[in-house]
């Protein structure tokens, strides 16, 4: 056991976080037992800002004090309402804020985007997607394969990956040099829900554009976790759910980008709805549709104000906190959290996420063999929330907005008491 495997050290490592204040803007579940709760699936549902009742009450009060003309009247008018959270996703995404919107869920965003840049012909119709890509986005991606009229078993590429399931970018781009020709459209998980591998997105996208390929990318697990450039990566499009590191809430609404490169053209397809049309006359409600000259072209319905509401808190604490300053805490929290894992020695225990800085966001996925998923209940039970993926993965995210470096040393003990009693 070295001398970073104790509550004095970790304790002196957040004295020394200048973010360390942000914890007490968040809510955490009671535990259960006599310890503190462990929380470290913000990579799957984010706490609670504090802020987020009163900013969902606003609307409730609003609607209670005007009604339909709330739409106008009230402090942040619906009728606008996603234009507040435009700034704030665009800085987080490394985006032009006429490239992003709030809108819908992610996969129907996905949708609503592989309709207009999964554009196949006779020649040119594969998609390639991550290995482990999430389910959800295998579904999509081979639906809308079907829709045009293709066979997902021959059309769906799997990328291929390295011996821990994660991505092998050198095969990758050896495969783009021999398949480009018939690869329409390359979509991957900018960070990979299972792995939690950083893909080398700016590199991806060069490699695949060099032949023709639109890029689309999920990035739920990747807004709010690692800094982003989409638009001077020149990424096509992307899509991100705001439940995740974004702490938007259950359900919350998701956003979108599309480069300014695709903006205001014709020649691209698009399903539309009246909240993607001029807003000058969107209410006069002529016949005929007059694009917006930006993402929200794509927006087709009016917006869910009250998962909005709950969004603005949190991505008013990303604006104090700073992305650079959130990622250096990052990689501090994770390679705390490798060394103590290193410290337990246990041979079952083995780390599928890359070790590089580079490679890797607030996610460790750890391989436990043999005794996986009692490790696994008995965490749970041990107020510690983390997440079980089959056959022998729990997967931890240390988020540098609200948990400590105390969190990890808790961790870290409670699993070593578990694997000890297994
Ligand atoms: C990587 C990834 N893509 C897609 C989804 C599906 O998201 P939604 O249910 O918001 O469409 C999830 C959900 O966790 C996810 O992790």
């Amino acid at each position: 056991m070295t001398r970073l495997f104790s509550l004095e050290y970790a304790r002196s490592l957040d004295a020394a976080d200048p973010l360390r204040r942000f914890r007490e803007a968040f809510l955490f579940p009671e535990p259960a037992g006599p310890g503190p709760v462990v929380y470290f699936t913000g990579n799957s549902l984010g706490l609670q800002p504090r802020g987020v009742r009163k900013a969902v009450e606003q609307e409730l009060d609003d609607w209670a004090r005007y009604g339909v003309e709330g739409h106008f009247k009230a402090a942040t008018p619906w009728v606008s309402y996603h234009e507040v959270l435009i700034p704030p996703l665009a800085e987080l995404i490394g985006a032009r804020e006429a490239e992003v919107t709030a809108m819908n869920a992610l996969t129907v965003n996905l949708h609503l985007l592989m309709a207009s840049f999964y554009r196949p012909t006779p020649n040119r119709y594969k998609i390639v997607i991550d290995p482990n890509a999430f389910p959800s986005d295998r579904y999509a991606v081979a639906s809308q394969l079907r829709f045009h009229g293709y066979d997902p078993d021959e059309a769906l590429m799997i990328a291929p990956a390295d011996e821990q399931g994660r991505l092998d970018h050198p095969a990758l781009y050896r495969l783009l040099e021999e398949e480009g020709p018939r690869i329409a459209m390359l979509l991957m998980g900018g960070v990979n829900y299972y792995t939690g591998q950083v893909l080398d997105m700016p590199t991806i996208t060069r490699r695949a554009h060099a032949q023709g390929i639109m890029v689309g990318f999920d990035l739920a697990h990747a807004a709010g976790n690692i800094p982003l450039a989409l638009h001077d990566w020149g990424v096509d499009f992307a899509a991100w759910c705001s439940y995740k590191y974004l702490n938007g809430g259950p359900g919350g609404v998701a956003g979108a980008f599309v480069h300014q490169k695709h903006l205001g053209r014709a020649d691209i397809p698009r399903f539309e709805g009246w909240w993607g049309h001029d807003k000058a006359s969107r209410f006069r409600m002529p016949e005929r549709f007059v694009p917006l000259p930006t993402v929200e072209a794509w927006q087709l319905s009016n917006v869910p104000i009250l998962l909005m509401a709950a969004l603005r808190p949190s991505l008013a604490l990303f604006q104090q906190a700073g992305m650079e300053r959130l990622r250096a805490k990052s990689l501090m929290m994770w390679d705390y959290f490798y060394a103590l894992l290193k410290d337990i020695g246990d041979p079952r225990l083995e780390v599928i996420t890359p070790l590089e800085p580079e490679a890797h966001g607030c996610q460790l996925s750890l391989r436990i063999r043999e005794v996986g998923h009692p490790a696994y209940e008995a965490l749970t039970r041990a107020d510690v929330y983390v997440d079980w993926r089959s056959p022998d993965v729990i997967r931890a995210a240390p988020v540098p907005l609200y948990n400590s470096f105390e969190d990890i040393y808790h961790f870290a003990e409670r699993l070593q008491r578990i694997l000890k009693s297994l």
